[in-house]
């Protein structure tokens, strides 16, 4: 429940990326040994797939709220066909976690946020390229090898969870895989690094080209994870529209460029410090146009966030969706506060309007739901959001964060 229209005043700190997490955890099962990792957010996403490490036998315990450590050493199977898998979409790293260390893996196809078909297809590829046998029987992908080798795959997309996937399989196979057009997003340069503490051999992570020297083993290590670009993002986006003066603290500035740059389009004041980006805004925005690209590109994850702003930017907006084929559903929601916005095809038009009304809403999806708390943030009176569940994924007490900058907001159990 968010009563709208509080200035936000102070200091907000970002958790680490939920993004990299998931994809780090199951990378732990190539490791032999215990691994430390320092800055864990504290999400629904990392309970699920800690819950299926834990199902396949690894010792897994919180030393700290934030410090995790797993030993994966003596898990002996390679199949994560189950119901835990099926409830969150990057179980897919399983595949390649699994594959890279067995040789095989069977892991329930993906559940997670739905905005259109989510393919495979390049994951499939890449581990196909590898020497990998890969079918898919309804839910449960099964990938099956004799013995994997390296070889070069090009992406048709620059796909982050494919890119990801690969890593993974190859770290440990021998020869010198290399991944093109892959992308480029932090998180993909956050896996690199972990593997590569823990004595892989990954070059080029952040650029379009990785190369992967298989080494015979990782061992044990400590690892902290980045901090969350998009959650970063969704507190900057916040700020900025419903007005303060906000220093979002633990971020990456050069991660937040693109966001930082529309943000100053649209007639934000953005500082950047060396780990912190302070907003001040008025609450008055000027329209303007963004379109969603893989890194170092606009994030469409924070697609739903910046469009609920533009709700109310003087002027005619244009958000426009590259990356996923359905991500505007949103878009229904919003107009429940008055906002004036028309889907053709991949374009949002945003017909700023002068004030959004406080309204009962859904979240849709995770970053959706994001989105329907900033509109909230901003509208007269107050919004009601339902399907919390979804931001429960992703964000580490987004209420309390909030509240602590001011907002007015609770969060009710019925
Ligand atoms: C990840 C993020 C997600 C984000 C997305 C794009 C995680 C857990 N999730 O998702 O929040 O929105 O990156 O930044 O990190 N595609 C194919 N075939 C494939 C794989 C992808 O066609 O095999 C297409 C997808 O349909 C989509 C585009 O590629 O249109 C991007 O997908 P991808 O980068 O793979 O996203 P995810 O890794 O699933």
């Amino acid at each position: 429940m968010i009563e709208g229209g509080k200035r936000l005043e102070g200091k907000i700190r970002v958790s680490g990326a939920k993004n990299a997490a998931i994809a780090i955890i199951p990378a732990v099962l190539l490791v032999e040994g215990v691994c430390r990792i320092e800055n864990i957010p504290r999400i629904k996403d990392v309970d699920a797939i800690i819950s299926i490490l834990t199902y396949l036998g690894a010792k897994v315990e919180f030393t700290a709220p934030d410090v995790l450590e797993i030993d994966a050493t003596g898990v002996n199977t390679y199949k994560a066909d189950c119901e835990l898998a099926r409830s969150m979409r990057a179980s897919y790293y399983l595949l390649g976690a699994l594959l890279g260390r067995f040789g095989n893996a069977q892991v329930s196809m993906p559940g997670g946020c739905d905005f259109g078909s989510r393919p495979i297809d390049l994951h499939i590829k890449g581990f196909e390229a590898l020497g990998a046998t890969v079918t898919v029987d309804r839910d449960i992908v099964t990938a099956h090898s004799k013995h994997l080798f390296a070889d070069s795959i090009y992406l048709d997309f620059p796909s982050v969870g494919a890119t990801i996937n690969i890593m993974l399989a190859a770290t440990r196979v021998p020869g010198t895989t290399v991944i093109e057009n892959a992308a480029k997003e932090p998180h993909v340069v956050d896996l690199a690094n972990f593997l590569n503490q823990m004595g892989a051999q990954i070059k080029g992570a952040g650029t379009d080209v990785i190369r992967i020297v298989g080494v015979d083993k990782l061992r044990g290590g400590t690892y902290s994870i980045i901090p969350d670009q998009i959650e970063a993002g969704t507190y900057m986006i916040a700020a900025a529209a419903a007005g303060g003066d906000v220093t979002v603290e633990n971020l990456i500035p050069k991660h937040m460029e693109s966001l930082s740059a529309k943000l100053e389009e649209a007639g934000v004041f953005i500082e950047e410090m060396d780990d912190s980006i302070r907003v001040r805004s008025d609450g008055k925005l000027k329209k303007i146009n963004v379109k969603t690209m893989p890194y170092p590109g606009f994030p469409t994850d924070l697609q739903p966030q910046i469009l609920a702003l533009l709700t109310r930017a003087q002027g005619t907006s244009m958000v426009m969706e590259t990356v996923w084929e359905s991500r505007f559903q949103h878009t229904d929601e919003l107009r429940r506060f008055g906002a004036d916005i028309v889907i053709a095809d991949e374009r949002a038009i945003i017909h700023g309007v002068e004030k959004l009304k406080g309204a009962s809403v859904k979240a849709t999806d995770l970053r959706a739901g994001a989105g329907m708390i900033i509109a909230g943030l901003m509208a007269e009176g107050f919004t009601r959001v339902e399907n919390v569940c979804h931001i429960d994924r992703g964000y580490e007490n987004l209420v309390e964060k909030l509240k602590n900058i001011g907002a007015a907001i609770s969060r009710i159990n019925e």
